[in-house]
């Protein structure tokens, strides 16, 4: 702009100098534009740099079809194996279920469940179950559906990625109130004192939540059996603590 300005007024003054506009100052106009302009370099472009990964990971990850947010491809989920540990059923971020495993609630921890909710219920409290089973396709939406609604990142601290819900596993139960409230009420506490006594555990405990993954939550038990549900309870310590794959 300032370069433009300067050359119109040196060409303003040649032109009345001269009188003449097209000739000296013209050609003098022509000169000076051609070497204000940057000159333009030809070269060959560097290749660029598409992916971060090699090109035969690129292949086998396009071979292995869409990824589910896992990260995983959902071909792995047709075959992963369940893992157990000391012959625990463990689903986590790092534990998956397959596809087709599950089917509704094991019938030991259901029952298990409906004593808890008589004990409560005749302790003063209510203890209704707001979820059970839950397929690896529902969990898919329902992850979705919050994904939705939070984004990924907060979705990951609250909701299990299909596959790696302990949902799956039929052995787990949202009781009570799904609300982080009901650690406060009366029977969120029965529920905390109580549901070893039945063979469950509270899953996400307070204060494990770069342990398990996921936020506390008060409502989310786990059944274990009486022997072993006492045990994590007395230790303090999350599952995957006490089964040593912290
Ligand atoms: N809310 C727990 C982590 C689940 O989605 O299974
Ligand atoms: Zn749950």
């Amino acid at each position: 702009m300032i370069k433009a300005l300067l050359l119109s007024s040196v060409v303003g003054a040649l032109t009345m100098v001269s009188g003449c506009s097209t000739s000296i100052a013209g050609q003098w106009l022509q000169q000076q534009s051609v070497e204000a302009y940057e000159p333009v370099v030809e070269t060959t472009p560097e290749p660029q740099e598409t992916s971060s990964i090699g090109s035969k990971e690129m292949d086998v990850l396009v071979e292995q079809g869409p990824l589910s947010p896992s990260g995983k491809s959902y071909g792995y989920y047709d075959s992963v194996e369940p893992t157990y540990v000391d012959g625990v059923l463990l689903v986590n971020k790092d534990y998956a279920l397959p596809r087709s495993y599950g089917s509704g609630e094991d019938p030991e921890a259901y029952q298990a469940l409906q004593k808890l909710q008589s004990a409560a219920w005749n302790a003063g409290y209510s203890l209704p179950m707001m979820s059970g089973f839950r397929s690896f396709d529902y969990q898919e939406e329902l992850y979705n559906d919050y994904v939705a609604v939070d984004g990924v990142e907060k979705a990951d601290t609250y909701s299990a990625w299909p596959g790696h819900s302990e949902h799956q596993t039929g052995l787990a139960f949202d009781v009570g109130w799904v609300n982080l409230q009901f650690a406060y009420t009366g029977a969120g506490k029965w529920l905390a004192a109580h549901a070893h006594e039945y063979g469950f555990i509270i899953r996400y405990p307070k204060g494990k939540e770069n342990v398990t993954g996921y936020q506390y939550e008060p409502w989310h038990i786990r059944y274990l059996g009486t022997e072993l549900a006492e045990k994590v309870y007395e230790s303090g310590l999350c599952l995957e603590e006490y089964l040593g794959v912290a």
